[in-house]
């Protein structure tokens, strides 16, 4: 697929402030500061769309994307940081539960990212219940994989699917926001999900 526009929706604080956009959504969900932004910039060779920082707990909001003006890219904030203030923290679930829910049939793929580097948190299988629970479907990446060595890739797929699961399309995928690795792979099962769902309407 061609990317012809990138552009910014809006920020939403609630489940409700749902902006409605038609299409198919694509929802990257994962801890705080494990590069979804930047990961959604990468993808869309799009710097600065998606806000990046080194201090975690940064996009507190859920920010919507509309792709080619057909399809939507949903950045979820980040979960599990535990200097963000208690109150923030407590309103994540209501939020982020509540917008999965709202948007379940539309959909089309969830990017659970998870840090290739290090056993995935009980958080990160609590969010992966909620898409199975859900009947969404979705893929399982482990970023940050430029950090590690052959044999550290390969031991990082392992622990992913022994642990979070291979996913309803495909076995864990390595992925770097930095070097690009496995962004092919994501536009490839990105392209069969967009352009099948393009189909069925
Ligand atoms: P929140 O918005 O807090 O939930 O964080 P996020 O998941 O959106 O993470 P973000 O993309 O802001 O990246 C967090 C930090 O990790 C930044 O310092 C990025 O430069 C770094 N980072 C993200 N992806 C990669 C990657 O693939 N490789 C390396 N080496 N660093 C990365
Ligand atoms: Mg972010």
């Amino acid at each position: 697929m061609k990317i012809h526009s990138c552009r910014f929706v809006c920020s939403a604080y609630r489940a409700e402030d749902d902006p409605g956009e038609p299409g198919s959504d694509v929802a990257f969900l994962g801890r705080s500061n494990v590069g979804k932004s930047s990961l959604i910039n990468r993808l869309l060779g799009t710097k600065g769309l998606a806000r990046t920082s080194s201090q975690p707990g940064r996009t507190q909001s859920v920010n919507f994307y509309r792709i080619n003006e057909s399809w939507n890219v949903i950045d979820l904030p980040g979960y599990g940081y535990a200097k963000v203030p208690l109150a923030v923290r407590e309103s994540w679930k209501p939020m982020v539960e509540g917008l999965l829910r709202r948007r379940r049939e539309r959909i089309a793929l969830g990017m659970l990212v998870v840090d290739a580097r290090h056993v995935p948190s009980r958080l990160d299988l609590t969010m992966r219940d909620w898409l199975v629970e859900g009947e969404v479907e979705y893929l399982v990446l482990g970023t940050k994989a430029d950090k590690l060595s052959g044999n550290g890739r390969a031991r990082a797929v392992r622990t992913l699917r022994e642990t979070v699961g291979a996913s309803t399309r495909s076995e864990p995928i390595l992925v770097s926001a930095k070097t690009g690795l496995g962004m092919q792979t994501l536009w490839s099962h990105l392209d069969d999900t967009l352009g099948g769902a393009r189909a069925r309407r």
